[in-house]
């Protein structure tokens, strides 16, 4: 890993972030703006670059000069780094800045830049780290508009043993004015024309229940905009927008996988402009954002994870779960097997006493659980979901030995505990909203519009965040609890609050995430012990701030087995397995009203952060007795599933099956399954080619499933693929084979 400056003592020097697998190199244009030059496969340097950028040698028709002597240059045709609005780029500026004589265009020109080992830490933000200097090298490149006299200083991370450059922008006030900070992107760039092949944008979309939906789609001459302005980043659209630059497949092919480390409103967007270049920016949404930036203040914005990936998705996918399994979740539970947890929530709902959640609580450690949960009714008056929000103390009529008996009984009974809170939020009827009714986001002499039938606290008080804070430590520091599910239910309205001026409130929604992240910071750094679990309506806010935090994230509210196919597939793309919550839950399944077998059930949400949320005593022994085998299953291999090598071997809507695969590092164990959505009778063979192994090893084969082989080459199982047997018309007919959403798990070991 190196950055190369070229031409280090002119006033345009170019830089050359340079690792075993990318270059990424920007220099400077005649204007003095950063411009970008190329991003992709490693280029060895060169003394110069400057010729990669694009610059007409004459007038181009209708087209701004900025300099008269510099005919021909042009922002409308450069591909820019950094850019801005005015001076005749008309496409997606990277900043707006709001001077106090109305004017919103700025001309940050290059001053200066510094080399840093290792990555320096922001304060306050979520942001991917190193260990050690020597993982890293970051650039810091230095300009300034002297009109406006600010400072702007662009970072960029290269890391050694990734495809990734990091990003994040800071801006320095350094006037006498107050500057209305109207966009200030984490990352911007362009790259050139592919004429002949074009450029596919694609992003993952959704809704409740059906998070993480993969689209890819042809950019045209065109802007899309993937964009959050809800409050959290949102099962809407997740903050990510990727380039496929040609034919792409799973594992061939050049992918840009651009992802923002923030939890809160986004702007990820891509556009081809009218010369074919495309330019991808992401950041804060500025879309009602603005920030009050006093003489000698600074901001600083979120970070942007730019991966590139010569081998398809699946090339981009493991830089990111390498990267964000271990290079953005922190703590003890980074590296660690996740329990396997039980969760009373489908069980029960509300409706539970202490004896029932013992009684689940028992079960689940007699089939093996590790972790038992409760989730929400176990606070205040909240029986239903219109009252008790915020009133987190003890409800003794419901568990008459308390928070702390309960997790005493847990625990005693040889599991861990674990307590849902939704801290962030109220119901008016609370002693909590009686009592402080200003402390809600709402608009003065307008309606608050409930979501279900509660209201969203203002974390840009510090108040707020300090009482936040005092509840849940509260119970930590008092009961014995391992684990906590932090939710979040409702996308912000009337977002306003009662501690900010007029000219403040358009912080507010970045002000928010700033006090929810200081909650967090201060949580898991006092209580180190904690496993702490994201949650917002299932994915809501399923995001790469939130995993800084929170190493597993609950990805969708929608257990049903088919549903999470494509759910957990689009997740995969970005986030490590060992990030992704996933439950078996009772059938008919309670979102799509889906039966499938208890063994589909598992099958899918083995490929996860694997638990239960359904009453074990209500399944019959048969069914019991599979749930002990599956935990005891889930135990030898979690390891592998969270920790390994994750492939998509079928994804669930390009045909009528799904299959992934898990290989721990010396390829020497892995665990494939495959999902077969609809029966088609007598369709023909299923054949399924694996992906990670060492094609010189011979694999004994275990399956669930009938098999043609027992052995077998890996170069043999990569290449022809594992054969499952035609069953219709055999033996198995009216076996449990036979029949919709059934699936397969299939084990291989390499012969010793
Ligand atoms: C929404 C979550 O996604 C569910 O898992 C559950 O915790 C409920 N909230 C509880 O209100």
């Amino acid at each position: 890993m190196d950055i190369y400056i070229n031409q280090a003592k002119t006033r345009k020097p170019e830089f050359h972030l340079q690792n075993k697998n990318i270059s990424y190199i920007i220099g400077v244009l005649p204007n003095q703006h950063l411009g970008s030059l190329y991003f992709g496969n490693k280029l060895q340097n060169n003394t110069s670059f400057s010729h990669l950028q694009q610059q007409a040698h004459g007038h181009v028709p209708i087209t701004p000069e900025l300099m008269a002597d510099v005919p021909g240059f042009s922002l409308d045709l450069a591909r820019a780094e950094y850019p801005s609005f005015g001076q005749g780029d008309y496409r997606t500026p990277a900043i707006i800045l709001k001077q106090e004589n109305g004017s919103t265009l700025s001309d940050f020109k290059y001053v200066d830049y510094q080399i840093i080992d290792g990555k320096p830490t922001m304060e306050g933000l979520p942001q991917t780290y190193v260990d050690t200097d020597d993982e890293a090298k970051t650039l810091q490149v230095i300009l300034k508009d002297p009109v406006i006299n600010a400072q702007l200083i662009l970072s960029y991370t290269i890391f050694r043993d990734f495809p990734v450059i990091t990003r994040q922008a800071q801006l320095i006030n350094q006037s006498t004015q107050t500057l209305q900070i109207q966009k200030l992107a984490s990352a911007s760039f362009d790259l050139p024309s592919e004429a002949a092949m074009g450029y596919k944008a694609f992003y993952f979309s959704g809704n409740w229940s059906r998070e993480m939906q993969y689209v890819a789609k042809k950019l045209e001459h065109e802007k899309i905009s993937i964009a959050s302005n809800r409050g959290t980043s949102s099962a809407i659209h997740q903050p990510f927008i990727g380039l496929q630059k040609g034919i792409v497949t799973e594992d061939m092919g050049e992918v840009y996988g651009l992802s923002l480390i923030y939890s809160g409103n986004h702007e990820c967007s891509a556009e081809i402009d009218q010369y074919g270049n495309v330019r991808t920016s992401l950041g804060i949404n500025p879309f009602n954002f603005s920030w009050q930036l006093k003489p000698q203040q600074k901001f600083q914005s979120p970070e942007a994870v730019m991966v590139y990936s010569n081998s398809g998705l699946s090339g981009m996918s493991h830089t990111f779960h390498e990267l964000y399994r271990n290079r953005l979740a922190r703590g003890k539970f980074r590296n660690a097997e996740r329990p396997i947890l039980l969760n009373n929530w489908e069980a029960t709902y509300f409706d539970f006493n202490e004896e029932q959640i013992v009684e689940i609580a028992r079960k689940g450690k007699e089939l093996g659980i590790e972790l038992f949960v409760l989730d929400d009714g176990w606070f205040g008056n909240r029986n239903n979901d219109h009252t008790g929000l915020g009133d987190w103390f003890d409800n003794f009529e419901k568990l008459p030995s308390g928070i702390k008996g309960v997790a005493d009984k847990i625990v005693g009974m040889g599991l861990q505990f674990g307590l849902w809170f939704e801290p962030e939020m109220v119901n008016k009827d609370s002693e909590l909203y009686r009592k402080h009714p200003d402390w809600i986001l709402e608009v003065p002499d307008r309606p608050n519009s409930p979501s279900r039938n509660q209201h969203t606290l203002d974390l840009s008080r510090a108040d707020v965040c300090d009482y936040i804070y005092q509840c849940v430590a509260g119970h930590l520091e008092s009961a014995q609890i391992s684990y906590i599910k932090w939710d979040m239910n409702r996308p912000m309205t009337e977002v306003m609050s009662h501690g900010l001026s007029a000219d403040h409130q358009g912080e507010l929604a970045h002000r928010y995430m700033l006090g929810l992240y200081g909650i967090l910071e201060k949580l898991t750094t006092n209580f180190p012990n904690v496993l702490f679990e994201s949650c917002a309506s299932g994915g809501n806010r399923f995001d790469g701030g939130m995993l800084y935090y929170m190493p597993q994230a609950w990805a969708s509210d929608n257990t049903d087995a088919i549903s999470r196919l494509s759910i957990q597939h689009g997740a995969s793309m970005i986030y490590p397995i060992s990030a992704i919550g996933s439950h078996v839950s009772a059938t008919p399944n309670h979102q799509t009203g889906r039966t499938t077998d208890i063994k589909t059930r598992a099958d899918v949400a083995y490929f996860g952060a694997f638990g239960y949320e359904l009453d074990l005593n209500q399944l019959s022994e048969k069914e019991q007795n599979e749930v002990a085998e599956q935990i005891a299953f889930y135990k030898q291999y979690r390891g592998i599933i969270q920790h390994g090598t994750f492939h998509r071997l079928l994804a669930p809507y390009e045909g009528n099956a799904a299959a992934w695969m898990c290989v721990n590092a010396d390829q020497t164990i892995a665990v494939v399954a495959h999902y077969r959505i609809k029966l088609r009778p007598n369709y023909g063979f299923e054949r399924l080619k694996l992906k990670g192994l060492d094609p010189n090893r011979d694999y004994i084969i275990e399956s669930t499933a009938a098999l043609s082989h027992q052995t077998a080459l890996g170069d043999e199982l990569m290449q022809s693929g594992l054969l499952f047997d035609h069953h219709l018309f055999h033996d198995a007919l009216y076996t449990s084979e036979i029949g919709d959403y059934k699936s397969r798990i299939v084990v291989l070991k390499a012969e010793q």
